[in-house]
C-alpha cells in the first residue's frame, strides 16, 4: 500500500514537473511480431524529435532506431506521441536504451522459448488500482516475460483530459519500460473520439489493423491473438464496418494459425468481453451486447462459431470484475468430468477482470452455470505459465489474501490434438438466437432479460 501511495504522489508530481517539457514520460516496449524487434512508445508535451540508442548491456550504445513524434490533441491538450524500433536484437541478451538521457533496460527472450510465463489482467485502474504494487513488483522481480492487459485500463486512459491515462502510465513506467506490455481494448477504452488515447498511448504488432483494434504474433508453442470485442459493443456508434474487417481477418489468421500447428501448437486468445460468466449483474453475459460478441446478429458474425471451426485452445476475457474460470465449453454444451482439461474438447475460457476497478466486487449468482469451474472474487490477477507444447498452467493471486494462489491448474493436450470435428462444424447461436431488437431499447432488453433468465 505505501509503496503504492509513494508511487502515486511521484507519479503526479512528475507529471505536474514535465507537463510542458521535452522530457520523455510514459515510456513503455511491447512486441512488434519479430522477436528480433522492441517497440517503444512514450509521450512529451512539447513538439521535439528525439531517438532511441541502445546496445548491449555494457558494451554501451551502440545502435539509434529513429524515433517517430505525430502530435494529438485530446481534452484541449496536445501531446506528442512518439515511437521507435529497436531492431537487429539478439536473443536472450540485456540491453540498455536511453531516450534523451533518460535510462531503461529489458531483455529479450531466447529464440523461439519452449517456456515462459505471463501476467494476465483485465480491468485495472489508475485510482483503485489494488493490484498494481503486486504486479509491479513480481515483474520487477522477474516472474513473467510479457504482460497481457485485457482491456479497460486506467479507468480511463481519456479522464481528466487524458491526465488519468498519463499518471497511470507513468506509475506503471518502471514496469513497462522493462517488460512489454500489450494491450486490447475494453469498453472503457472508447473516448467517443474512435479510441483516440488508446490508439495514441500504444503500439501493437501490426499484422492486424494499424489502429491497435486487433493484433496476433507467435511466440513458441501459442499464437496468441488479441480481438476487439469493442468493434462490437460499439457497433452503434462506429458502424458494422470495423466487426466486418475484423472478422475477415481474425478467420484468415486463425485459419493459418490452425495449419501451423506444428510450429505452434496452441493458439489463445485474449478479448474484453467475455462469452460466459455467471456474475449476478450478468444481464452481462446473457444480455444483448455481449451475446451479440459470441453469436453474432444481423450480418455481423459471431466469434464463438469461429473460434469452434478453429480450435482456438484458450480464451482470457476481462470486463466482469471478478476471476472465472470454465470448463471446456461450446455453445452451451460443456465437459465437467475430472479429466476435462487433457485434451479438451472445446476450448478453455477463463475471465481476469479483478485486477482493480472503482466498481469492485462484481458478486456471483448463487449458482454458477454448470461450465463454471471456478469463481473467486479478490482483487487479483493471474499468471500464465506456457511449460512446453503439451503444458499449460494458470495461476490466479489474490491481492486480499496476501498474494496467495487461490486456483491453480493446468490444461494437457497430446501432440495433434484437436478438438472433435463436430466441434468444429458447431454453430452457437442457432439454438438461441438473439431477439431481433436494438440493445438500447430498454423494453425490448428487459423482455430479453426475461427470456434469458428462462434458458
Ligand atoms: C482496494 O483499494 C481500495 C482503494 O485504494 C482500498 O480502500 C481497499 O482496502 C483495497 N482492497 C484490498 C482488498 O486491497
Ligand atoms: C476510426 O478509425 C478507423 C481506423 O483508423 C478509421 O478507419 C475510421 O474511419 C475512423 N472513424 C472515425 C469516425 O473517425
Ligand atoms: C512439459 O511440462 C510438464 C510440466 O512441467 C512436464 O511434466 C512434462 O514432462 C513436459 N514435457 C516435456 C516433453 O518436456
Ligand atoms: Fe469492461
Amino acid at each position: 500500500m505505501s509503496i503504492h501511495i509513494t508511487l502515486t504522489v511521484i507519479s503526479l508530481l512528475v507529471t505536474k514537473c514535465i507537463s510542458e517539457g521535452t522530457t520523455p514520460d510514459q515510456v513503455h516496449i511491447s512486441f512488434t511480431g519479430d522477436m528480433t524487434e522492441m517497440a517503444v512508445v512514450w509521450n512529451t508535451f512539447s513538439e521535439v524529435s528525439q531517438d532511441v540508442t541502445y546496445g548491449k548491456t555494457g558494451s554501451g550504445a551502440t545502435s539509434t532506431a529513429k524515433g517517430s513524434s505525430e502530435a494529438w490533441v485530446f481534452g484541449g491538450i496536445t501531446r506528442y506521441r512518439h515511437k521507435a524500433i529497436m531492431t537487429g536484437l539478439e536473443y536472450s541478451t540485456e540491453y540498455d536504451y536511453t531516450i534523451a538521457s533518460r535510462k531503461f533496460s529489458f531483455k529479450t527472450l531466447s529464440n523461439d522459448p519452449q517456456s515462459y510465463k505471463v501476467c494476465v489482467f483485465g480491468d485495472l485502474g489508475y485510482w483503485h488500482g489494488n493490484s498494481t504494487e503486486s504486479i509491479i513488483k513480481h515483474g520487477l522481480a522477474g516472474d513473467f516475460d510479457f504482460i497481457v492487459h485485457l482491456g479497460d485500463i486506467a479507468y480511463d486512459l481519456h479522464t481528466n483530459n487524458g491526465q488519468v491515462g498519463d499518471s497511470y502510465l507513468n506509475v506503471f513506467e518502471p514496469l513497462i519500460s522493462k517488460v512489454p506490455y500489450m494491450v486490447i481494448a475494453g469498453n472503457h477504452e472508447d473516448d467517443y473520439q474512435n479510441f483516440t488515447n488508446y490508439q495514441k498511448r500504444f503500439s501493437v504488432p501490426d499484422n492486424g489493423h494499424n489502429d491497435n483494434q486487433f493484433y496476433s504474433f507467435d511466440l513458441g508453442p501459442v499464437h496468441w491473438v488479441g480481438v476487439s470485442t469493442e468493434t462490437y459493443g460499439y457497433y452503434y456508434e462506429y458502424g458494422m464496418d470495423p466487426v466486418m474487417t475484423q472478422y475477415d481477418w481474425l478467420k484468415r489468421d486463425l485459419t493459418t494459425a490452425n495449419s501451423n500447428r506444428a510450429a505452434h501448437p496452441w493458439i489463445f486468445t485474449f478479448q474484453h468481453r467475455p462469452f460466459y460468466c455467471s456474475n449476478v449483474n450478468s444481464a452481462e453475459c446473457q444480455s444483448f451486447e455481449n451475446r451479440l460478441v459470441r453469436t453474432g446478429w444481423l450480418d455481423m458474425p459471431g466469434l464463438e462459431p469461429l473460434f469452434l471451426q478453429t480450435s482456438v485452445d484458450f480464451g482470457f476475457w476481462g470486463h466482469e470484475h471478478s476471476y472465472e474460470r470454465f470448463y471446456p465449453v461450446a455453445d452451451r454444451a460443456y465437459w465437467n468430468d475430472p479429466n476435462a482439461y487433457i485434451n479438451p474438447k472445446a476450448p478453455v475460457y477463463l475471465i481476469s477482470g479483478s485486477a482493480g476497478c472503482h466498481t469492485p466486487d462484481a458478486l456471483f449468482t448463487d449458482k454458477p452455470w454448470p461450465w463454471s469451474a471456478a469463481r473467486n472474487n479478490d482483487y487479483g490477477w493471474s499468471i500464465v505459465t506456457v511449460a512446453n507444447r503439451t503444458h499449460i498452467r494458470v495461476e490466479q493471486i489474490s491481492i486480499d489474501k496476501n498474494e496467495q494462489t487461490v486456483d491453480d491448474f493446468w490444461v494437457i493436450k497430446d501432440e495433434g490434438h484437436m478438438h472433435s470435428g463436430e466441434m468444429r462444424r458447431a454453430n452457437p447461436g442457432a439454438k438461441f438466437p438473439l431477439q431481433k431488437c436494438h440493445f438500447k431499447d430498454v423494453a425490448c432488453k428487459r423482455s430479453l432479460k426475461e427470456i434469458n433468465e428462462e434458458l
